[in-house]
């Protein structure tokens, strides 16, 4: 028996239910609806969160980076981070951090490294960075390049202050040249379908999503020299072709370069 509460709706179940998934349970089901029937945009939001994800490990392994650091991992799926990396370096490390038992039991698929490079998952919580680094030494170098991988979770920590914290601890930790990639739900987008989906979901689910408007999105990139086209929605940023860009997604996102 798993030994977490299936008749409370979980994010990340919750999340797999609009991408299509099928490691969800009917009280998942009933809020993926219920947010749906909300704002029915949400489906294009998901899939373009995911595309986000696969564009921006392009870019990154494009830089050189060779080592992945993927908070709030979610449930697996397609393009998972480890895959789009190691498709272009097959020797790059990946960590995998999420808090959810669900996505810890599918650990396994997570973990299916390319011989030259290496796979690992943390289960820990992004509000304990401490944690989250010590264990990560295990398998990623931090004397050298880091992309912080912080897709679709960030809005999980609504308090600003402790949100800014969370960064700096995270990014004090890389040396210059490591990336933060972040994808935050928008509250300026679509604002009130978006206000009463998120109101729908905060009713059941533990973790609390908390919207933001684009410049509180950009303040979590402070200290870090965006790359461009810096903040914009997420389906815009560096988009494979115009019927991508024209998602309609209530999605920032961003990728930075730790200057020095
Ligand atoms: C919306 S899903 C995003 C999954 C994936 N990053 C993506 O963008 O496709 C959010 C994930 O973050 C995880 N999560 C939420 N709060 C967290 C926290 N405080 N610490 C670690 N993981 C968290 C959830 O369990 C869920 O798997």
């Amino acid at each position: 028996m798993p030994d977490f509460d299936t008749s409370v709706p979980h994010i990340a179940r919750v999340y797999d239910y609009w991408l299509g998934g099928k490691d969800n349970f009917a009280a998942d089901r009933v809020m993926g609806e219920r947010t749906l029937q909300a704002y029915p945009n949400l489906v294009y939001s998901v899939r373009a969160n995911r595309a986000f994800l696969v564009r921006t490990v392009r870019f990154l392994a494009g830089q050189g980076i060779r080592q992945f650091l993927d908070i709030g991992t979610g449930i697996p799926t397609a393009n998972n981070t480890h895959e789009v990396a190691q498709r272009i370096a097959p020797d790059s490390r990946i960590v995998y951090v999420d808090n959810d038992p669900v996505v810890l039991s599918h650990a396994k698929a997570l973990l299916k490294s390319t011989p030259e490079g290496a796979c690992a998952y943390i289960d820990a919580d992004l509000r304990d960075p401490d944690a989250i680094l010590a264990a990560a030494a295990d398998t990623l170098d931090f004397t050298k390049p880091v992309a912080v991988m912080l897709i679709a979770v960030m809005h999980f920590v609504g308090d600003d202050a402790q949100a800014g914290a969370i960064m700096r601890r995270l990014t004090a930790a890389c040396v210059p040249g490591s990336h933060v990639a972040l994808s935050h739900a928008a509250s300026d987008i679509d604002a009130a379908q978006m206000a009463e989906m998120v109101r729908r979901l905060n009713e059941s689910t533990a973790e609390k999503t908390t919207l933001r408007d684009r410049a509180g999105v950009t303040r979590l990139f402070d200290g870090l020299d965006l790359v461009e086209p810096g903040v914009i929605r997420a389906a815009e940023w560096r988009p494979d072709t115009d019927l991508e860009a024209a998602s309609p997604a209530a999605l920032w996102g961003g990728v930075a370069r730790k200057p020095g």
